[in-house]
């Protein structure tokens, strides 16, 4: 599981190898709880090019319900369907309105299309953003990879998707939903390997750089920030580090591009009050 990822270029430790490889193999529901940026997001994509299977996602936000996220009627082809009928002298009610809905006027929406594609991987991203009752809708669909069109009948996954649903914790997600799911708690990684994700992702950015970034980053992480940059902001800041043609940083520089990493005034403040010359001093000079 662990090598199947890495070739994608997203990088794990044991823990979430083993948790991808159970949910593979117990057709289960991967939960990813955790900060802005480790990584969630991209699991979903590394699997599902390790797989070889389309990537469907579904992105949550507050009222999001099951017209946007499984299905609908497409209600302008239908209307135009029923003029056409009509002009051409239709005049069978019932079977005009088996025709409405039939399954070419349907819509499918992320959860459909993921229980209609074989094999698939359906990532529910940002689930704390929908509210109760699309979670309780979600766990029922969850439950039984299965859903019932009232008009069309009950349809069911054979193969069900993989799932991987996100979270960034603005508030819990029940426990009956989680208890559907493996749960795996994304922490940020440690220098070695977030180095190596810089690395993977930027190989042409100077070795060096990539090392003085991850170590600055490291720094700042362990300050109380208000919001702790993510992997996603490492790679900006070597990526902007580069664009300016450097090959190695000082803290003058780094100073320069803190926007790239830091997005809270308070933040960038405190940052520049910390020593990060002997930040850099430190990581082999
Ligand atoms: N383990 C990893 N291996 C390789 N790349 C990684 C890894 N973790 C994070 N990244 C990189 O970091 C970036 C940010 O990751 P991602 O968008 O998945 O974060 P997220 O946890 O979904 O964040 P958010 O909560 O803000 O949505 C991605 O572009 C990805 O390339
Ligand atoms: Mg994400």
């Amino acid at each position: 599981m662990r090598a199947r990822l890495e070739e994608t270029g997203y990088l794990v430790d044991d823990g979430l190898a083993v948790a991808c490889f159970l949910a593979l193999r117990l057709h289960r529901p991967i939960f990813c709880e955790g900060d802005a940026g480790v990584g969630k997001t991209a699991l979903a994509s590394a699997l599902a090019e390790a797989l070889g299977a389309p990537l469907i996602r579904l992105q949550c936000h507050e009222g999001i319900d099951a017209s946007q996220a499984l299905y609908d009627w497409d209600f302008p082809r239908q209307l135009l369907h029923l003029r056409a009928a009509e002009a051409a002298g239709v005049k069978d009610a019932e079977r005009l309105e088996s025709e409405l809905y039939d399954r070419r006027f349907l819509v499918a929406r992320p959860l459909l299309k993921a229980l209609e594609t074989q094999p698939s991987v359906l990532l529910v991203d940002e689930v704390d953003r929908a509210d109760d009752e699309f979670e309780a809708f979600l766990l029922e669909l969850l439950s039984e990879f299965s859903v019932t069109i009232p008009e069309l009948g009950t349809l069911r996954a054979g193969t069900p998707p993989v799932v991987v649903l996100t979270s960034n914790r603005t508030r819990e997600v029940h426990d009956a939903l989680k208890r559907r799911c493996l749960y795996h708690w994304f922490d940020h990684p440690g220098f070695a390997r977030e180095l190596a994700i810089v690395r993977r992702r930027l190989p042409g950015v100077s070795a060096r750089l990539a090392e003085q970034v991850t170590a600055l980053v490291q720094e700042l992480r362990s300050q109380d920030l208000l919001k702790p940059p993510g992997v996603a902001e490492t790679i900006d800041w070597a990526q902007a580090l580069d664009a300016l043609g450097v090959d190695e940083v000082d803290a003058e520089l780094a100073v320069a591009t803190l926007g790239s990493v830091l997005k809270y005034r308070e933040d960038a403040e405190r940052a520049r009050g910390l020593d990060l010359a002997a930040v850099l001093a430190g990581r082999g000079a």
